[in-house]
């Protein structure tokens, strides 16, 4: 199978990796888990309680090179967003972006569920509307 360059440029030197502290009340954590393979990530975000925008992502992924570049990917395109344009990440455009093969779509499913659970928890974490949605698969 033939990975794109894209895709080994983010697996072999993953952009943000690391931990945000959690005590910070701007920190949402999302951690997830794919039924299908038992890969688990974690993805974090740092919001700016005045602008609602996202100003740091940090991640861990323990699964394949496939989600790990997918969660490297994530915290690049996060970094900027604000909460509502993150939340319209679709993991059909990491998918695209990387040229996953199928069977490694559910890899950019997890880097999705990812991104919604951390701003569910920042939201939970803040008292406000919590519009993040995490689909079942
Ligand atoms: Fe399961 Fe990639 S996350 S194989
Ligand atoms: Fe892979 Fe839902 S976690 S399809």
């Amino acid at each position: 199978m033939a990975y794109s360059e894209k895709l080994l440029d983010h697996f072999k030197n993953p952009r943000n990796v690391g931990t945000l502290d959690k005590a910070n009340a701007g920190v949402g954590t999302g951690l997830v888990g794919a039924p299908e393979c038992g890969d688990v990530m974690r993805l974090q975000i740092q919001v700016d309680p005045e602008t609602q925008k996202i100003t740091d992502a940090k991640f861990k992924t323990f699964g394949c090179g496939s989600a790990i570049a997918s969660s490297s990917l994530a915290t690049e395109w996060l970094k900027g967003k604000s909460v509502d344009e993150a939340l319209a990440i679709d993991n059909m455009a990491i998918v695209e972006e990387l040229a996953l093969p199928p069977v490694k779509i559910h890899c950019s499913v997890l880097a999705e569920d990812a991104i919604k659970s951390a701003i569910k928890d920042y939201q939970e974490k803040n008292g406000l509307e919590v519009t993040a949605v995490l689909e079942a698969h």
